[in-house]
């Protein structure tokens, strides 16, 4: 009995330096960050900028996997299922919380899978079509879209993407259905629509911006209190007379959960660092967003905002009656 109890405690002390040993090594490889949706699209836009600077603050290059499919259930169940070292990480969005109500069977158990580095950046959305789409302002497309509902299309990236979430507001809000046709990703979904193969969608605007701008597609309005910087004559939902068609996408970085907490402390400490380089910053201004503060940047403050945003969406999606199995 003692004799065994001897073999534990000491497998536990080797057990426990060699974790101590590896988190000091860390990064010691390259490091892989999965997005769950397609390349190209919004989610890829700000990892790729963030994985850069953290890549270059920790000395080893962050590798974007894109692992599309399900909304973002896909790729966050790789992560979810990962080795817990450290070497593979999440940046996912309000779809983590959204999806842990529209999904009712999800390969991982949302508040129990993962282990928190911090949050990233909360961006707006902005309703577009193609730029020959016949409604001129939001009141045009309100009334277009009820007329021929069983005709237009809405784009999005699956159940549980932002831009589901954003097109179920939309339509709960003018209380009528729409013909969806989901992507991997809004970034295939954004070369359907500057080609003119879908007829709308809600996007975040760091995948909408520089096609606004190009005049490829056209906007109707952002979903956010006050106009964006970077989009100054698109006026706000409320502006153009929908009051309460509002949300922020906010993004945050997930490790498995069990990865050890002096590795967790390096990734937070390195996020906070590159979201106050100036490429970071200057990038997610012309793209309508900002870095998260030094304080949102912490496990406990994305583990809160996960928390507290899943019971906030759970009414409103089984108010909806929309769920996916
Ligand atoms: C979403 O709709 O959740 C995102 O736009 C998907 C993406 O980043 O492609």
């Amino acid at each position: 009995m003692l004799k065994s109890f001897a073999a534990a405690a000491a497998a536990l002390i080797v057990a426990s330096g060699f974790g101590q040993a590896q988190a000091q090594d860390y990064p010691s490889r390259p490091i892989t960050m999965i997005v769950p949706f397609s390349a190209g699209g919004p989610t890829d836009t700000v990892t790729r900028l963030v994985a850069e600077a953290m890549g270059k603050d920790l000395g080893q290059q962050i590798v974007v996997e894109n692992v599309g499919g399900a909304g973002g259930t896909l790729g966050a169940g790789r992560v979810a299922k990962a080795d817990k070292d450290g070497y593979t990480l999440l940046l996912h969005h309000i779809g983590m919380a959204t999806s842990a109500t529209l999904y009712r069977k999800l390969p991982y158990d949302t508040l129990n899978a993962f282990d928190y580095v911090g949050l990233v950046t909360d961006v707006p959305m902005t309703l577009v079509a193609r730029s020959d789409f016949e409604p001129k302002d939001l009141k045009g497309l309100i009334e277009y879209v009820k007329t021929n509902k069983d005709k237009v299309t809405y784009a999005n990236a699956g159940v549980g993407a932002a831009s589901h979430l954003c097109g179920m507001l939309f339509m709960s809000k003018i209380e009528t259905p729409l013909t969806t046709v989901p992507y991997k990703g809004t970034g295939p979904a954004m070369t359907d629509l500057v080609g003119k193969q879908v007829d709308f969608m809600c996007d975040q605007t760091t995948n909408t911006t520089n096609q606004i701008k190009s005049g490829k597609i056209k906007a109707y309005v952002t979903t956010t209190k006050q106009r964006v910087a970077s989009l100054p004559d698109i006026p706000t939902a409320e502006e153009a007379g929908l009051p309460g068609f509002e949300v922020g996408i906010w993004h945050g970085i997930y490790a498995p959960k069990g990865t050890s907490p002096e590795i967790i402390k390096k990734l937070t400490a390195s996020l906070q660092k590159a979201l106050k380089d100036p490429t970071v910053v200057q990038r997610f201004a012309d793209l309508g967003t900002q870095p998260s503060s030094e304080a949102d940047a912490t496990p406990d403050a994305l583990k809160a905002k996960l928390t507290s945003e899943i019971d906030r969406w759970a009414p409103v999606i089984k108010a909806a009656g929309v769920y996916a199995d």
